[in-house]
């Protein structure tokens, strides 16, 4: 039987201080945060630039949240290792950034961090089809990336069913998570697609980042 995957609040520090990312981390530990999302932009396969594997490895000591690195970058397999090396827990690639999806998840596998594949909006399912055995975690984007506060898409929650629907019917071990537009509504629609792993960004910094994680939580068990 497959694991019953437990819900986890990823909030992306895409929305943090950046000039204060160790206190921002203490921030989300207290408030009982699962993960640190972090957003890796390259300025090529979105616009934006955000912060790279050297951000990553300054914070490492300084926390203990899994990092949840989600990398918008292209050609992702020429940054595994610095990402593997920066004290990622989990690396997430997209599989339009790169032809060769497959050897990339294996490459993450392989260094011993958790490999997790993302589809954009107007990427199907069936992109991923052949490596979800590959991966520990599937990212359905619920905004197209490249920015913070932008309007949740519910269309993209089909693709959410349909990984749920794979999951159970090849007992596949995978979390599904779900970014972009995720508040203590919009984390309801996405919970009963099916999905268990939840980023939000401006919805956890908008407010005191203690009620903010409080209300996504208590959103999932309304
Ligand atoms: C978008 C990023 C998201 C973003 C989510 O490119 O991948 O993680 O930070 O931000 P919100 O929650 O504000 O939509
Ligand atoms: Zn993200």
């Amino acid at each position: 039987p497959t694991r019953r995957s437990s819900d986890l609040i990823a909030p992306s520090i895409l929305s943090a201080d950046y000039a204060n990312f160790e206190s921002e981390l203490k921030r989300l530990e207290a408030a009982g945060a699962d993960y640190a999302h972090i957003d890796v932009m390259d300025g090529h396969f979105v616009p934006n630039i955000t912060f790279g594997a050297g951000v990553v490895a300054s914070m490492r000591p300084h926390s203990k949240l899994v990092f949840d690195c989600h990398l918008m970058v292209t050609n992702p397999e020429k940054h595994i290792e610095d990402f593997v090396r920066a004290g990622a827990d989990i690396i997430t690639i997209h599989v339009e950034a790169t032809p060769h999806i497959h050897g990339a998840l294996q490459q993450i596998r392989a260094a011993g961090v958790k490999a997790g594949v993302v589809i954009n909006p107007g990427t199907p399912v069936q992109a991923i089809k052949h490596v979800l055995g590959l991966v520990d975690q599937v990212l359905v984007m619920t905004v197209n990336p490249g920015f913070g506060g932008q309007a949740f898409l519910p269309e993209t929650l089909v693709k959410v069913s349909e990984l749920a629907s794979l999951r159970e019917q090849e007992q596949l071990q995978l979390d599904i998570e779900v970014d972009g537009g995720i508040d203590n509504q919009t984390i309801k629609l996405a919970k009963e697609a099916g999905a268990n792993v939840f980023v939000a960004g401006s919805y956890v910094f908008k407010g005191d980042v203690d009620h903010q994680v409080q209300t996504l939580k208590e959103a999932l068990h309304d």
